[in-house]
């Protein structure tokens, strides 16, 4: 019998984690993988990690790095040192990273000095701003990936601008989305909406956590305006990041929050419940990338609190609109929301719940266990 393969998935922060789950899903029924999972510890509260492993059925990380909070140097650093350890006890064949965060890119430069190939997920995406952490994470993780895989089509046309061989880059559509179709008749089956008493179709639901919206005063302020004059239309559900929270406690600023009155902040939710919200919602305000993806693919309208994205088709083919935090135009396109105006999204064939599945039919493929996997991309059940 041939030689089992070995990779390794690294979770680290929240977005991580509905990305990796149906990979491994994948995986776990192909014969000749084994699959770790390694989980860095950058998010390490139970409603930031472990809700989700429960929620989207992932076992217990194989490897637990517990780095914690730190700037961002210290961060990176603290994860490429408990890495590379991981690698030279492991030596897997193939090291998986996923999205933009700090354990993504510490954890593909690490592999990378190693040589140990890097597959990366989500590769592509660039909103051409270099204030956003996130987007000098991408760039760096892509610069060093073996595999590239693409969730639209902007994001090939960015790597192949930026000189990385067309061979290295696959358009696969997104995992997140994988996710959300596995588990979308679970959400709807929480209990969340009766939790906080609303209705569908009758509240706005709010995430913001980006450095450049909370970390400073004016903007926080600006945020609080935007929530004064959004609350008349509806309700609204604002699960608080435990850094917006951090910062709206450093500013003096909760008393003015709390005194919204149709505001209501809840603690970070789980995936399910966080998905039945987001599916019923009037519309949903954020500043999250990975919500930009989740409203196109449901349908419900999005108001995104950013100048750029890195996710254009969001916005050409979605429901998604820029709105930076102009306060006005933010007022005025709620508005328009409840009346019922917004523009539907068309949703691209390939966000079909199966990117994991073709991610896994190039890998075996290039690994030369093309056996492994049936046309179409489907994977062969394993006698496990
Ligand atoms: C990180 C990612 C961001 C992603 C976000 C999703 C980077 C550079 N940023 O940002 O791309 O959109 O996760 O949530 O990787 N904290 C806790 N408990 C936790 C985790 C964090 O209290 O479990 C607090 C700490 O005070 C910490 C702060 O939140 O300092 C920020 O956490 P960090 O992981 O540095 O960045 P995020 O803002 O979460």
């Amino acid at each position: 019998m041939s030689r089992e393969l070995k990779f390794i998935s690294v979770v680290g922060a929240r977005p991580n984690f509905m990305k990796v789950a149906p990979l491994h899903r994948v995986f776990s029924r192909i014969e000749s993988v084994r699959h770790l999972i390694v989980h860095t510890g950058q998010h390490y509260d139970a409603n930031m990690s472990k809700i989700f492993f429960d929620d989207l059925d992932l076992p217990k990380p194989d490897i637990y790095l517990g780095v914690g909070s730190a700037s961002h140097a210290e961060q990176t650093a603290r994860v490429m040192i408990g890495f590379e350890k991981v690698l030279v006890e492991e030596k897997p064949d193939l090291v998986i990273v996923v999205g933009d965060v700090n354990s993504t890119v510490a954890c593909s430069l690490t592999a990378a000095k190693l040589q140990v190939p890097v597959a990366h997920v989500e590769a592509g995406l660039r909103s051409f701003d270099r204030a956003m952490p996130e987007e000098l994470n991408r760039i760096v993780t892509d610069a060093l990936s073996d595999y590239l895989f693409v969730t639209e089509f902007a994001g090939v046309e960015n790597l192949v601008h930026e000189g990385i061989h067309e061979e290295r880059i696959f358009l696969v559509g997104d995992v997140m989305v994988d996710s959300l179709v596995m588990y979308r008749d679970r959400a709807k089956a929480s209990g969340i909406k009766s939790v906080l008493d609303v209705t569908a179709g009758s509240y706005t639901l709010v995430t913001l956590h980006r450095p450049s919206n909370v970390d400073n005063e004016a903007n926080l302020a600006k945020i609080l305006e935007i929530l004064e004059r959004i609350e008349k239309y509806g309700r609204v559900i604002f699960p608080i990041h435990p850094r917006t929270r951090k910062r709206i406690e450093e500013f003096g600023l909760m008393d003015d929050f709390q005194s919204v009155k149709r505001l209501l902040l809840t603690d970070p939710l789980g995936y399910l419940d966080f998905m039945n919200l987001m599916m019923d919602a009037r519309l949903v305000v954020t500043d999250s990338g990975g919500i930009q993806e989740e409203t196109f693919f449901l349908n419900v309208p999005c108001l995104t609190l950013r100048d750029t994205t890195e996710r254009p088709a969001t916005v050409a083919d979605g429901t998604n609109v820029l709105a930076g935090l102009d306060v006005e135009k933010v007022a005025g396109l709620t508005a328009e929301c409840y009346e019922g105006k917004w523009k539907a999204s068309k949703v691209p064939d390939i966000l079909d719940g199966h990117a994991a599945e073709r991610i896994a039919e190039v890998l075996m493929n290039s690994f030369g266990k093309k056996d492994a996997v049936m046309s179409g991309g489907n994977i062969k059940e394993s006698n496990k």
